[in-house]
């Protein structure tokens, strides 16, 4: 089973250039559905969820062409001809169910298999089906599945647009609502809609194919149904959260780091965190930062993951690595997901001191982590013990890595190549 092996203590140094992001990466493949022609995609990250999604469009029947040198995906969908995204592919990655709504508004039916929960949370899809109700769908689940279907009695073949109020900023309801609402007939108002960066990309890789999307970004969203949608050329934007996980690192055992590609902006309440802990940030320009780790001179903080612009939940198991070093006592709550502390256990394991007392998490810097065997259960949780293992004492194994190479490209090269003492072995 493939680990990677650390040996902590190194200090970390150079350049590191972040990849494509895979939040939206998956998104745009999702939304290419709904074109009548070719669509290539550019920057797209090498990682495993983007060949889930390219194996779910194959499914579809779309023709898929990938130049994994130069990160290009070309995908044909005019070709797709079957409707049904299986279990066996939604149960390995939830975002598979954001096929269902270019599906039911391109062809008018849908059969997707019901994603799982998985180890952060129950990961319900409620406010999608809704969604898709609020536009003229009916939907049936059974055995596991949703069938959904316009209702040809009341809408002829097309959605139609209506005014949706979210009860959450949920960002995959968001992304499933919009997509489907691009080819209904009339305006769609997403109300309370989602913020985040990736959802803009999404708009605008959508607008670039003709759609008319505006407000994309905030939380009142309008959409003006058009009849179809043409192939375009589009290049992902950066990703946000591996550019967090490479700003934790060098904040932890950095000389002087520079995060290329970083986009800075997309982060600003992770930023004043770290800048409140004491780390020394230079914003060298719109896309690249310096991070430089006075490590002995951080402060204990308070903080409260939120949907966008609040503290990201997906960067709150790296920022409890880093607060496990620092002296005093640090208090971190997830207010997103219902269970997405799991990797504490390994943490405390290394000789972290943090104790678990509902959504908070209560954190008592340590002098220092000590190496050890440890596994990652999710994504950002192995992203977590990685860190860890970079600057605790000795030698940390860390197993169940293929989490982590579903949304992290290169991640122990890059690590390498900043100086890290990191080995993938079998
Ligand atoms: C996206 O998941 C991301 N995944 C997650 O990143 C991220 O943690 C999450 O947004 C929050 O930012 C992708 O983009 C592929 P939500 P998503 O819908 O769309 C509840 C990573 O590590 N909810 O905003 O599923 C849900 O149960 C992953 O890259 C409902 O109750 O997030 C959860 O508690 C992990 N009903 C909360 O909302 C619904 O219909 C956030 O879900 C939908 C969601």
């Amino acid at each position: 089973m493939e680990r990677f092996i650390i040996n902590g203590g190194k200090k970390l140094s150079g350049k590191v250039k972040i990849s494509g992001a895979k939040n939206s990466a998956l998104k745009l493949i999702a939304a290419s559905i709904l074109a009548d022609s070719k669509i290539t995609l550019r920057n797209v990250p090498q990682i495993e969820d983007v060949n889930i999604m390219l194996e779910m469009l194959e499914i579809l029947g779309a023709k898929i062409n990938v130049e994994a040198a130069s990160k290009v995906i070309e995908i044909e969908p005019e070709y797709i001809n079957n409707y049904e995204a299986p279990y066996e592919l939604v149960r390995k990655m939830r975002a598979s169910i954001l096929v269902a709504g270019p599906l039911l508004s391109k062809f008018g039916r849908v059969k997707v298999a019901i994603p799982g929960g998985c180890n952060i949370g129950s990961r319900q899809i409620d406010l999608h089906l809704k969604g898709f109700k609020d536009l003229g769908a009916e939907y049936l689940v059974e055995h596991g599945y949703v069938n959904c279907h316009i209702d040809k009695n009341r809408n002829g073949n097309r959605l139609h647009g209506t005014i949706i109020n979210l009860d959450f900023p949920s960002r995959g309801a968001t992304e499933n609502i919009m997509m489907a609402a691009c080819l209904a007939s009339g305006q769609t108002v997403i109300n309370n809609a989602a913020r985040e960066p990736e959802i803009s990309d999404l708009a605008l890789f959508l607008n670039s194919m003709g759609a008319k999307i505006q407000g994309a970004g905030t939380d009142y969203i309008t959409i003006n149904g058009v009849k179809s949608l043409r192939g375009t050329d589009y290049e992902v934007m950066p990703d946000s959260i591996e550019a967090g996980t490479f700003i934790t690192a060098a904040a932890l055992c950095g000389e002087k780091v520079e995060i290329q590609n970083a986009r800075w902006r997309n982060l600003e309440v992770f930023y004043s965190k770290l800048k409140e802990i004491g780390v020394k940030i230079t914003i060298i320009d719109e896309n690249n930062i310096r991070v430089e780790a006075p490590l002995e001179r951080y402060k204990p903080v308070n903080i409260s993951t939120l949907p966008y612009p609040g503290f990201p939940t997906d960067l709150q198991p790296v920022i409890t690595v880093l607060l496990s070093v620092v002296p005093g006592v640090s208090i971190v709550t997830e207010n997103v997901f219902e269970n997405r502390f799991m990797y504490v256990d390994e943490l405390n394991r290394m000789g972290a001191d943090i104790k678990i007392e509902g959504h908070h998490a209560v954190i008592r810097g340590v002098e220092k982590l000590s190496g050890a065997p440890v596994r990652s259960f999710d994504l950002r949780a192995g992203a977590a013990v990685v860190l860890a293992g970079l600057i605790a004492e000795g030698t940390t194994e860390v197993s169940d890595i293929y989490h982590i190479k579903r949304g992290y490209e290169n991640f122990d090269e890059k690590l390498r190549l900043l100086g890290a003492d990191i080995k993938l072995v079998e």
